[in-house]
């Protein structure tokens, strides 16, 4: 029997760091995703072929124990603890330790770039390799496995990433429970840096600098909060359309400051985000951990002067449309 799995990548909108802290956020999962296929092996071993692994700049493909292409294998190396999680915990929750399973890789989604690649591919997995060992999983139950993942991989995790990864849509995220906002397509540019940052050592950063002066940050991880709050009751509001995105891009230009102000931003990142305001964007923000990666501009009828912009100060545009779709069973093959 063969399984083919996919999950999306995610932007987070608003509240990305807070959200470590129990505070709420914003996420919504994108049309950029990462197919994972898995069967039985006869050996008992967990054995990991990836393709096409797009990290900044290259293609890499790899097996278990043999890169095959001279790239970040750092990066390349931190995709493998991901899966090999991923299918460890699928086989205890199954009883099925001995099970020997073979996972192949594809994915749409850059490494490191604040996209939730590895939410996707841990998401993407567990379906695979549950559906293939007979686990009945819904999507929430698999969503929660994968922030296991994330806890065990990377240390802290909110597991925000992992649930949008696996639900999709428009998702208000808080302490583990998640609400669907209405859906929407929001009229957004995504802008990659090309560099990526390594979420487990920002949200590290963050919460030293938390402990070391908690008077200045936690008030900063408040005003988050309460930003997050702001927006939600924004996007949920009958509005006009022109005032919701004008006061949606006011609260993501506060929300990028205040991401700024905990020490996540970039030179790169801070560049593209005034090229894009100053190319019309009513707001523009870091998106995910911060400290290269990408951020999102809102930008309703100037998506293209943006895109632009961001072209211009060095960065890659992506202009990416929400996913209503999460975790997806794609093929089985008896
Ligand atoms: C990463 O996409 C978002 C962070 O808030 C970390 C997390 O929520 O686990 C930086």
């Amino acid at each position: 029997m063969r399984v083919l799995a996919s999950a999306p990548a995610k932007i987070i909108l608003f509240g990305e760091h807070s959200v470590v802290y129990g505070k709420p956020a914003i996420a919504a999962a994108i049309n950029l995703r990462t197919y994972v296929w898995a069967e039985f092996n006869e050996k008992g071993a967990i054995k990991i072929e990836a393709k096409d692994i797009r990290v900044p700049g290259l293609t890499v493909s790899f097996s278990e124990d043999e890169i095959y292409f001279e790239s970040d294998y750092g990066k390349a190396a931190e995709v493998l603890s991901y899966v090999r999680q991923a299918i460890e915990l699928v086989r205890e929750e199954a009883d099925r330790r001995d099970r020997g399973i073979t996972v192949s890789i594809t994915s749409q989604i850059p490494v490191g770039a604040g996209l939730g690649s590895s939410a996707a591919v841990a998401v993407a997995t567990i379906g695979a390799v549950s559906k293939l060992l007979g686990l009945e999983l819904t999507r929430e139950e698999i969503g929660k496995l994968g922030h296991r993942v994330e806890l065990l991989v990377q240390g802290a995790s909110s597991g925000i990433d992992p649930t949008v990864s696996a639900i999709g849509g428009f998702i208000h995220y808080e302490k583990g429970k998640f609400e669907h906002l209405p859906f929407m397509e929001l009229p957004i540019v995504v802008g990659y840096t090309g560099s990526s940052g390594s979420t487990k050592e920002l949200v590290a950063m963050v919460r030293k600098t938390k402990e070391e002066i908690p008077e200045i940050i936690e008030p900063i991880l408040l005003s988050m909060g309460k930003v997050v709050e702001k927006a939600r009751e924004i996007l949920l509001s009958d509005l006009d359309e022109e005032v919701r995105f004008e006061r949606l891009g006011k609260l993501m230009n506060i929300n990028h400051g205040l991401l700024d102000a905990l020490g996540v931003s970039t030179k790169k990142l801070s560049e593209l985000v005034y090229a894009a305001r100053t190319a019309g964007a009513l707001g523009a923000k870091i998106t995910g951990a911060g400290g290269g990666g990408c951020m999102y501009a809102l930008a309703p009828g100037r998506q293209r002067e943006v895109a632009t912009a961001i072209t211009i100060a060095g960065g890659t545009p992506m202009i990416t449309e929400i996913s209503r779709e999460g975790l997806r069973i794609e093929e089985v093959i008896p």
